[in-house]
């Protein structure tokens, strides 16, 4: 381990929100650019990890993980596994290389694809931070989520999300882009401070209802 990716590591086990420039620092300068304003904020993170996994061998699944910010925080900070689908290959091969760098990997898995084709049902926490806004931001990663119209991958979605067990936990960063089906209670609502995200983000926690 390097000692940027060990002081990182070493923070985050603590459950410390270190600056998301340290974070990002582990990241190649072209993803780190975009962190800002498309990968979930350090401190966000722990906070949205502690909804996903309260309790130890939960399993969470990040819709559009990125290079895994969320999961590596999630993996290091909190017991569980951690599954994320991510439409862009690149995406992938970096996030599977930051959890390696912060010894996390043991506890996550990343997979390329489309995380609307994959069975949600397995899962006990499923993650959302407005996973289809590449397709209004644009972006040099943008480029494979040019698929399916937003419209329809927000439909999608909430049928997936419909599908879910009872007791199942959806934790949303600024939203998905639709209402959640109507089977879920909002148990919680925050307001999000970050310096370095987009203003207005609220962490919501569903539940699905029996
Ligand atoms: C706002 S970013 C969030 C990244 C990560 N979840 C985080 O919180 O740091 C949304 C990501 O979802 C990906 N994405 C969009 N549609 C997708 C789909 N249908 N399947 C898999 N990934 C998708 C985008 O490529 C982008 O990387």
């Amino acid at each position: 381990m390097t000692s940027a990716a060990a002081a990182v590591a070493t923070a985050l086990r603590a459950r410390i929100a270190i600056d998301d420039a340290a974070f990002d620092r582990l990241y190649p300068d072209h993803v780190a650019r975009l962190s800002g304003l498309h990968w979930t904020p350090v401190s966000v993170a722990l906070r949205a990890t502690a909804l996903l996994a309260p309790e130890p061998g939960m399993r969470v699944l990040d819709v559009g993980a990125g290079p895994g910010k969320l999961c590596c925080v999630g993996a290091a900070a909190r017991a569980g596994t951690w599954r994320g689908i991510e439409r862009d290959p690149a995406l992938v091969a970096i996030a599977v290389e930051t959890a390696r760098l912060l010894e996390v990997d043991h506890k996550i898995r990343f997979d390329a694809g489309d995380a609307l084709a994959v069975d949600w049902r397995g899962f006990d926490s499923v993650y959302l931070y407005n996973p289809f806004e590449s397709q209004l931001f644009g972006g040099s990663f943008a480029r494979t989520a040019a698929g399916a119209a937003l419209a329809d991958q927000v439909e999608r979605t909430r049928a997936r999300l419909d599908e879910l067990a009872p007791g199942t936990r959806v934790v949303t960063f600024h939203g998905f882009g639709g209402d959640m089906p109507p089977g879920f209670t909002r148990v919680a609502i925050e307001a999000t401070e970050s310096p370095t995200t987009i203003p207005g983000g609220e962490l919501a926690l569903w539940i699905k209802r029996a």
